[in-house]
């Protein structure tokens, strides 16, 4: 076929819960050109032909919550040890957060982020920095928006450091939504044991920690969720962990409130079990709660009451998490991980490979207006091979992060990215 660069031969497409069905991909000029039943022997010219039979088509995915770490925390990650785990992982657009050192409220910081990804990965992944919501993210005045979103930021934020005074976060919604942005808030109630990282319940008891209730996720959700209905505004929920905020949100939907929501892996795979023995690789912020928040996520991701799927990749370095369980950071890295964790979930049976490319690809490009790939003539070219056989053991030099702190170490994965092709090109 005329100006054909590649032709993927025999990849299966996934539809719905079927099996899915095989495919012919033909590529020009950086865009898909054809998407054609396989065997089809649609001609392709001179291009470059790749046998996928065996391997699963998806469009690159994207990651709307991760944390980069530069400038400032270039020992836990940079950008460009970020971005290689993001190509490795299958994500081909990143929003990363702004708690950076110094925090991302101003447009040189964005520009740098933004310089730092162009010179370490020019043919992508892109990356689409998130703007501080407060200044310094102190929660007290805002951070330049108008300016931030002009140097390229795609949303604003105060990850990490929940904003207590609803006169900012309502200041702040009203101009994100002028600026044509939405706004992520990281729910927690800051007097309720924050950032303790287990769960409030018999397991912190039986520790000896102090736990963070679910509750203090919830009512910050809630009161997000009266100021968007108050305002007719939207507001976007980070990485939701209860029941009780799924329920939340359901309500507010149902009363036409236009609140999203995300969730991660590790809260649809684990419980807080998984910190007994005081292990700090499960010390995550929120907390995993519980295999009664784990039923009620995952029923709500695919009913779509949670919207989105999204890592919190947070790297931290291997001596920062080897301490006592009081000490360490909250977090874990996703990057690398994320793919194969969610595909885990398809195998049992509890999501369709059409949930994965709607949580991962479609929803998260429509709510942030980013670069999207639905294999249609026109669309960039934007796609992962997945091979779904291929089991991998998580340890250190599987890992593309810098980081290995993930509390799936040491577990065996199946399926891995066996190609990222991003306008056509292999960037891995
Ligand atoms: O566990 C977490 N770690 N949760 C957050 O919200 C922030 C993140 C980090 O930056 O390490």
């Amino acid at each position: 076929m005329s100006g054909c660069q590649l032709a993927v031969r025999g990849a299966t497409l996934p539809d719905g819960r079927g099996k899915g069905r095989r495919v012919d991909l033909l590529v020009a000029r950086g865009k898909v050109l054809e998407l054609a039943p396989a065997a089809g022997k649609t001609p392709a010219g001179e291009a470059e032909e790749i046998d996928a039979s065996g391997l699963v088509l998806l469009p690159s995915l994207t990651d709307a919550h991760t944390h980069l770490r530069e400038p400032g925390y270039e020992y836990k990650e940079d950008i460009a040890s970020g971005l290689s785990a993001a190509a490795h992982g299958g994500f081909g657009n990143v929003m990363c957060m702004a708690n950076t050192n110094p925090v991302n409220d101003s447009a040189s910081v964005t520009e740098l982020m933004l310089d730092r990804a162009k010179d370490s990965w020019p043919r992508g992944p892109r990356l689409f920095p998130i703007g501080a919501l407060t200044r310094g993210l102190a929660g007290r005045e805002l951070a330049p928006m108008a300016e931030l979103a002009e140097a390229g930021c795609v949303a604003f934020s105060n990850d990490g450091v929940p904003v207590s005074s609803s006169e900012v976060m309502r200041r702040a919604m009203e101009y994100a939504s002028d600026l044509g942005r939405r706004v992520i808030d990281h729910c927690e109630d800051p007097s309720m044991n924050p950032a303790s990282g287990v769960n409030d319940g018999v397991l912190s008891g039986r520790l000896g920690l102090d736990g963070q209730p679910d509750v203090a996720e919830t009512i910050q959700a809630a009161r997000d969720v009266l100021l968007a209905e108050y305002l007719d505004l939207p507001v976007h929920l980070a990485h939701v962990s209860c029941r009780r905020t799924v329920e939340l949100i359901a309500w507010a939907k149902s009363r036409g409130v236009r609140v999203t929501a995300e969730t991660c892996p590790h809260y649809l795979l684990l419980t807080e079990e998984r910190a007994a023995g005081f292990d700090s690789l499960a010390k995550v912020n929120p907390p995993l709660r519980t295999r009664d928040d784990v039923l009620a996520l995952r029923q709500a991701v695919r009913e779509g009451v949670v919207d989105i799927l999204v890592t919190d990749h947070a790297p931290h370095a291997d001596c920062e998490k080897e301490v006592e369980f009081d000490a360490a950071p909250c977090g874990v890295c996703g990057l690398d991980t994320a793919l194969a964790l969610t595909w885990t979930l398809v195998r049992e049976g509890e999501l369709t490979a059409g949930d994965l490319v709607r949580l991962w690809a479609e929803a998260p490009c429509g709510l942030f207006d980013l670069p999207l790939n639905r294999f249609r003539p026109g669309d960039p070219a934007d796609f992962v091979l997945f091979d779904p056989g291929r089991s991998w053991l998580v340890c250190p030099d599987s890992l593309h992060s810098k980081a290995a702190n993930t509390p799936f170490l040491g577990r065996t994965l199946e399926g891995r990215v066996r190609a990222h092709f991003l306008g056509g090109r292999k960037i891995v």
